[in-house]
């Protein structure tokens, strides 16, 4: 049997950013493998239009308002939720923003301030808030989306590629703290990905997938309790390379490619 047909080993699953791109594409993938999908975001009326068709296609799945930004009300629903629901046994913290590309400069605190805020503390509130209780009960899974932009410098990325960064150290720190409580720990490291997020780039997007087949490929590995997934391959390869790459050669690449000044 294929692994991508067997029943999932969960039974409620809460996903953060689940009104658009991977979140959505997450949540119905889940909810057809029969997993009761909490579908997490700021846009209440996208959340149920996707909880509605979920129930119609014969799914389980409830919309809840949460920005995570707020992290101390984050965690504090998604505590009410796992009491409400009888345990959340999946989390997937995947809110997350880009930088605005309308100001002077990529690296000013206006620039960087959402993604600080959303991408790493709103994704630590997420996954902390569920830990105890799986904890307790010997059981659960917490899923954090990171990027390949997390692996290395990039330019005009700090604000988006450095709160990666934490949020991939810290599941890696909590892979070494829960190994012996029963709770898999996975971090997501994706390229390009087709949703409105990178819509409107204006860097090259090689190897772009689309939200429903990258949301597969990660459910059939974070299904084998994979610590970490890294796709599409190409793409993990030209990141790694560039990882390599001596620190006066990425200053070369980035005065090259990149405006000056910004
Ligand atoms: N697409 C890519 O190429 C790519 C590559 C690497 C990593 N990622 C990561 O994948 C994740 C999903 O992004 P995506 O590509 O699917 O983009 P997307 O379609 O723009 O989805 C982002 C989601 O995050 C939600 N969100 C934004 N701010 C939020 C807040 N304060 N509180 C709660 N939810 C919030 C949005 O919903 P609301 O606006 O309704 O709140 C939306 O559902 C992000 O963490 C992103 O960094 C994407």
């Amino acid at each position: 049997m294929e692994i991508s047909d067997q029943a999932p080993p969960w039974t409620t699953a809460l996903i953060t950013g689940a009104s658009s791109g991977i979140g959505e594409a997450l949540a119905r993938n889940l909810a057809a493998r029969g997993v009761h999908v909490i579908v997490t975001a700021r846009r209440l009326p996208l959340l149920k239009k996707i909880q509605a068709e979920i129930i119609r296609a014969g799914g389980k799945a409830t919309a809840v308002r949460l920005d995570v930004a707020k992290a101390d009300a984050t965690a504090r629903t998604i505590v009410a939720l796992d009491k409400k629901f009888g345990g959340i046994d999946l989390v997937i913290a995947n809110a997350g923003v880009g930088i605005p590309r309308d100001l002077p400069h990529s690296w000013s605190w206006p620039a960087i301030r959402d993604a600080t805020h959303i991408n790493y503390a709103g994704a630590l509130a997420t996954i902390t808030a569920l830990l105890p209780s799986m904890v307790a009960r010997g059981r659960g899974h917490v899923v954090a989306m990171s990027s390949l932009a997390s692996y290395t410098a990039l330019p005009d990325a700090a604000g988006y590629s450095s709160p990666k960064a934490g949020l991939s150290r810290f599941m890696e720190c909590l892979a070494l703290d829960l190994q012996q409580t029963g709770v898999a720990v996975t971090t997501v490291h994706v390229g390009f990905v087709a949703t409105p997020i990178v819509a409107e780039s204006t860097i090259p997007l090689p190897f772009l997938m689309p939200a429903d087949k990258a949301a597969d490929y990660m459910l059939r590995r974070i299904l084998r309790r994979k610590r970490e997934i890294n796709f599409p391959k190409p793409m993990v390869f030209l990141v790694y390379l560039m990882a390599k790459l001596p620190f006066f050669a990425k200053k070369f690449l980035a005065r090259k490619f990149t405006p000056q000044g910004n």
